[in-house]
């Protein structure tokens, strides 16, 4: 049954998605900010991590759990939040919660998500997580807020890298808008790619599933840009469960936050969707986790698509990762089934590395001795 989807890799899946896929929603998904450099920075600094195989050291029974927040995950990385996913395929947020409730991994459900938070929060069995953009003058925020505390999530994931929506040149060009509309351009790009277009649109359009327009309606491009220090002590005082904070790749950033009550940080580059410029995320990583120790819970997210990639992203400090865009494209490739057999993918490619490495579980894997480094630092 497996790898009747096509898929052995990431890559795959963004190749068949690729072809599925209208223009417009592939270039959503696949596209950065500016010129894309960040992007492909990114990408090259992980692949430019290398880490030194070990040998005889007894490999036999490997174990991809790990335990967050008191909870134990089946696999070592979890679905970060992104909005607007039923545009790769029906029903693809409810995919992605059901892969998340059979591995018990916390799924991230957007703001902008095209299913609503409740309907999310039942499907992934509890493993979901709230993710929060704070809008306008914040007063819709707090509604929200207190939606997510109503329907049972204990987790919140407040992403503070978009303080204004980054230019994505590749959006733009395709007129691509939420609410999603559809004009004479699209309108050709879809005939162009029927089998998504008569699966999709028979569906209905996707949408902005947490605003019904009443209380609350919900512009994607409005500023957050008055968030303030100010802000997150309120948001703090105001959600009582856990509190990640999403986007962060300062140093001095992660120490304030630690210090005014964030329980964790996800050092991300919002998949290098914001700031062209952005360092590679997975080298803040490793200066984030020396200025904060050890014991601070730290999760990452962007540029992963591979399991060595996972386990890259360990072993520089991450006490877990989430995974994006390759997500969505397993599932534009080949729905529910694409998605398990990428999840599958990478779980294979987590555990062989880690016989490679010579650990047995995650925990072995947080030690910068598997890296290696070219010898006299050339
Ligand atoms: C995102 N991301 C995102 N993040 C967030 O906090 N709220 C959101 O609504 C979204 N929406 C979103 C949509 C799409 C289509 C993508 C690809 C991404 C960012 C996401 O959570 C994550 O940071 C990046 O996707 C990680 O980079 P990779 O793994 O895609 O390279």
């Amino acid at each position: 049954m497996l790898f009747e989807t096509g898929i052995h890799s990431s890559a795959d899946a963004r190749r068949l998605a690729r072809r599925r896929l209208p223009w417009m929603v592939f270039d959503y998904i696949d596209g950065a900010a500016g010129q894309e450099h960040g992007a492909a920075l990114s990408l090259r600094a992980m692949q430019d991590i290398r880490l030194t195989p070990r040998v005889l050291r007894n490999v036999g029974k490997r174990d991809l759990s790990v335990t967050q927040f008191g909870k134990l995950a089946l696999r070592p990385f979890g679905i970060s939040p992104m909005g607007m996913c039923n545009l790769a395929a029906p029903e693809a947020d409810l995919m992605l919660a059901k892969i998340a409730r059979e591995h018990r991994v916390p799924h991230g459900v957007s703001t902008v998500a095209s299913t609503d938070l409740e309907t999310l929060y039942k499907a992934s069995g509890g493993t979901a997580w709230f993710q929060l953009y704070f809008s306008g003058d914040g007063s819709g925020t707090l509604k929200l807020l207190d939606r997510a505390r109503e329907a049972g999530y204990d987790t919140l994931v407040l992403t503070l890298d978009v303080p204004e929506v980054g230019r994505r040149p590749r959006e733009l060009r395709h007129g691509f808008k939420m609410p999603f509309r559809i004009g004479p351009r699209q309108f050709l790009d879809f005939a162009m790619h029927p089998g998504w277009s008569l699966a999709s649109l028979a569906k209905g359009s996707p949408k902005l599933a947490n605003f019904d327009g009443k209380d609350y309606v919900f512009d994607r491009t409005e500023s957050r840009a008055a968030a303030d220090w100010g802000y997150f002590d309120t948001l703090r005082m105001a959600w009582p469960g856990k509190l990640v904070v999403k986007g962060v790749l300062s140093a001095d950033d992660a120490l304030r936050l630690r210090d005014a009550g964030a329980d964790a940080i996800q050092v991300s580059s919002h998949g290098c969707r914001q700031l062209d410029s952005a360092p590679p995320a997975i080298l803040t990583l490793r200066e984030i986790r020396e200025a904060l120790g050890s014991e601070f819970p730290l999760f990452f997210d962007s540029g992963i698509r591979s399991g060595e990639d996972i386990v890259k992203a360990y072993v520089m400090g991450a006490d877990f990762v989430f995974l994006g865009r390759i997500l969505l494209f397993a599932i534009a490739a080949g729905g529910i089934e694409g998605l398990r057999t990428l999840w599958s993918v990478l779980s294979q490619e987590i555990s062989l590395t880690m016989a490679q490495l010579g650990v047995t579980t995650i925990a072995e894997l947080k030690d910068v001795s598997h890296l290696w480094t070219p010898p006299n630092g050339s």
